[in-house]
């Protein structure tokens, strides 16, 4: 064992790992955590949150075991952190690590791989291609398209919208990566009355601005009404979304993309898919995502419902050359993609982790039936919660087409209060939304790790706290 006396940087790397239980030791501390999940609170205790001062110390001088610093990492955080990973956290939209990437995570950040450059990861470069190709088939979108491992969704309409800007200014005789957008054509961009913040936060990154769109109006279920398109004169983005993170709507793609692209001008659409993309693999729900190949970039996560550890978004571009003019660097100690591709040409990132071996895993691990299976059987979940809720005469206030539901518990203040109670019980975690000017508590169901007696326990709780919070 490497003690602390030991363990200074001039340790042999063979021994630094050979001779340590560093990585065992790590693996059986994770192990037990995960195993141990399903019986803690999903929220961690007022005392485990307190603990945490107790990292609040000056940094030391001298230098600490890995064993005793992984040690003190467990012993202080782990009871502090939130259970994303277990099956009853039903807050904003989280994925659980599914098993194979958790390890094909670990293992690849023990190669310590630089996704960026080919010369810099030969596997990791045609493990990300293959994933990508792999998605692109599984959510039938256009053959041709290129893409991105990013951090998230947002990271990933942030790379389709530089890649709209990019082709839209082309298209109009400008070049943007050259000249930048100060004196450059306009840009229309449409969004929907529920466009998912996200968006508004990419739109401001690349320039477009957060405020300087065009808002169409939705029905009551978040979806935008298409006959309430503007006309289209001249360059225009249009922001469509699939899987509304309130209610799982989707907006009616193959209609909006017909009108749009009837007119003459230079028309980009991008699809906010952030998990409703992948209701496509799932037969009974591909119909919710009906047309939504005729748009020009997608941006969606991995960290969702595939269920890849955190970070990982894809982006998913029709129109390569466009993402290629908008990502692509060059210098002359860097190498030139001449023969292999260098997939930071495609990222916005230069360095980043290859975590689309994240991506290979899931899908290698599940095949096409058990991804789809494993979206249909969220969907069912969320169904069960739904009818439970309506059951027992508490409205819901969604459609739950997909894995999304909106209930509340009488008026607002009476709603917030029972959510705060059940996050305090610890059975569950739903959080609180205001849908439409109506308070509700959000469920969202999306871990893999979700079962029918998990919904049960958790209906149970919320019901039992409902009944008594008057
Ligand atoms: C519909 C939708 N779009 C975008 C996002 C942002 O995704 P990320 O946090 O991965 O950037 C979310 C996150 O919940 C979402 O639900």
């Amino acid at each position: 064992m490497t003690t602390t006396a030991e363990y200074r940087l001039k340790t042999p790397l063979r021994e630094a790992y050979a001779d340590s239980p560093l990585l065992d030791d790590v693996a059986r501390r994770a192990t037990r955590y995960l195993s141990e999940i399903d019986e803690r609170r999903v929220f961690p205790s007022r005392d485990a949150v307190a603990a945490l001062s107790a990292f609040d110390v000056p940094l030391q001088e001298h230098q600490i075991a890995a064993g005793e610093v992984v040690d003190e990492l467990d012993r202080l955080a782990s009871a502090a952190t939130t259970a994303i990973a277990g099956p009853r956290f039903f807050g904003f939209v989280n994925g659980s690590g599914l098993p194979a990437a958790v390890a094909a995570n670990w293992l690849s950040t023990a190669w310590a791989q630089h996704g960026g450059f080919w010369v810099l990861s030969p596997s990791g470069a045609k493990i990300e291609q293959v994933a990508l190709r792999w998605t692109i088939e599984l959510l039938g979108l256009p053959a041709e398209s290129a893409g991105a491992f990013v951090t998230g969704t947002t990271m990933a309409h942030v790379t389709g919208l530089a890649a709209a800007r990019s082709s839209l200014l082309a298209q109009v005789g400008w070049d943007v990566e050259a000249d930048g957008l100060f004196g450059a054509p306009p840009i229309t961009v449409i969004v929907g009355a529920e466009a998912h913040p996200s968006v508004f936060k990419a739109l401001g990154i690349i320039g477009m601005g957060r405020d300087r769109v065009i808002t169409v109006p939705v029905d009551s279920q978040g979806r935008i009404r298409a006959d309430s398109l503007p006309e289209i004169t001249g360059p225009s983005i249009v922001c469509l979304q699939a899987g509304n993170v309130n209610t799982g709507a989707f907006d009616p793609f193959r209609e909006i993309a017909t009108r749009v692209k009837a007119s003459r001008a230079p028309i980009w659409i991008h699809v906010d898919g952030a998990f409703g993309l992948w209701a496509r693999v799932a037969p009974a729900r591909a119909h919710l995502a009906d047309g939504i190949e005729l748009a020009d970039s997608w941006a969606t996560d991995g960290h969702k419902w595939l269920n890849t550890p955190y970070d990982c978004g894809i982006a998913v571009v029709r129109e390569g050359q466009a993402l290629r003019r908008a990502m692509a660097t060059s210098a002359a100690y860097l190498p030139s993609g001449a023969e292999q591709a260098n997939l930071c040409d495609y990222t916005p990132e230069m360095s980043r982790r290859p975590r689309g071996v994240d991506v290979w895993a899931v899908l290698r691990s599940l095949g096409r039936s058990g991804l789809a299976e494993l979206v249909e059987r969220n969907c069912r979940l969320a169904r069960r919660f739904a009818d439970a809720f309506a059951a027992e005469g508490f409205p819901v206030w969604n459609d739950v087409v997909l894995n999304q539901v909106l209930v509340s518990f009488g008026d607002p203040e009476r709603t917030r209060t029972v959510i705060a109670a059940i996050q305090e019980d610890g059975t569950c975690w739903c959080g609180v939304t205001v849908w439409q000017g109506k308070t509700a508590m959000r469920v969202s169901v999306i871990s893999w790790a979700t079962t029918e007696a998990d919904v049960d326990r958790s209906v149970d709780a919320i019901l039992r706290i409902a009944r008594r919070t008057s």
